[in-house]
């Protein structure tokens, strides 16, 4: 065990799988108690098992993050267990929702941007408004939220998960304004493509994985490469940093092309 977030409570999102399940590892290696909150509770709390396993302290909590009750539920469940809550690392997402119903706008079905907006923006309203209230009482916390480089450039075909998204980055800046004078940072981490157990799809077909390899300068990433960002925003190490955007993206926001055009005039 290492000790970068020791003392600490880390409630994370999404824990169950893929970038929240390496974040509630790490985390747990670093010292923090965690709430692996999911919508899949067996899966959650296979993860707090992982963890307890480990010589490390969590619980599963099932969360729906678009229902309210559910939320505030969640967050008082997690005082009551550990009495604080230092970290939110929020990541809840359903990955097949996006990929299998998002659209560009002239075919996007108005009852799925309301399904992905719900999910993704309203989802991280209440997550984060219920988090930071007890945060404010303790006149400090970090949150971490996970948004997306498709935030920040455009992806065709996914209009409703870009808008979403992007009002996530919006926020994280005026949160960070807003709650800073009683010690709560806000963050943003923006991931190019992670190997997540949905977007594998994607890199079972050769065609897609070249194209999505060759947008990536340092290759396509793994779940505990964001973690270990989250990580370092949820530390103290991180203590003046809030209302950050920050791409972790193998280079996917660097460049927009592969070709070298000073090579014309060298012929
Ligand atoms: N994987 C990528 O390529 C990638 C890229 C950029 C951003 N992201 C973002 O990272 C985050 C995590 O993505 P991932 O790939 O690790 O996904 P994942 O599918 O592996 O994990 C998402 C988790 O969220 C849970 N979830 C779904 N709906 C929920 C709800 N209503 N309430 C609570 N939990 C719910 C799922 O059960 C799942 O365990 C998401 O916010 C996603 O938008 C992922």
């Amino acid at each position: 065990m290492a000790d970068r977030l020791k003392g600490k409570v880390a409630l994370v999102t999404g824990g169950a799988s893929g970038i929240g399940r390496a974040g509630s590892l790490l985390m747990a290696k670093e010292g923090a108690r965690i709430v692996v909150a999911d919508i899949d509770a067996t899966r959650a709390e296979a993860v707090a098992q992982e963890i307890r396993s480990s010589g490390g302290d969590a619980f599963g909590c099932t969360v729906d993050v678009r229902d309210s009750a559910s939320v505030q539920a969640m967050v008082a469940a997690s005082v009551e267990r550990f009495g604080r809550i230092d970290v939110l690392f929020h990541n809840a997402v359903s990955v097949p929702l996006v990929n299998k119903h998002d659209r560009r706008i002239t075919e996007l079905p108005e009852e799925t941007w309301h399904a992905i907006l719900g999910l993704v923006l309203t989802g991280t309203f209440l997550t984060a408004k219920y988090v930071a209230q007890r945060m404010l009482e303790q006149r400090s916390g970090s949150i971490v939220l996970t948004a997306t480089v498709d935030a920040l450039i455009g992806q065709a075909g996914l209009d409703a998960y870009t808008a979403a998204k992007g009002g996530v980055v919006a926020m994280t800046r005026s949160m960070a304004a807003g709650l800073s004078p009683e010690g709560v940072r806000v963050n943003a981490i923006c991931p190019g493509f992670v190997r997540t157990p949905h977007q594998d799809i994607f890199l079972s077909d050769e065609k897609q994985r070249a194209t999505i390899e060759s947008l990536h300068l340092m290759g396509i990433m793994d779940p505990e490469e964001v973690a270990a960002f989250a990580l370092f925003l949820a530390s103290d190490e991180a203590r003046s940093m809030t209302g950050g955007i920050h791409v972790v993206d193998s280079g996917y926001t660097a460049f927009k092309a592969n070709m070298d055009p000073v090579a014309v005039f060298k012929r």
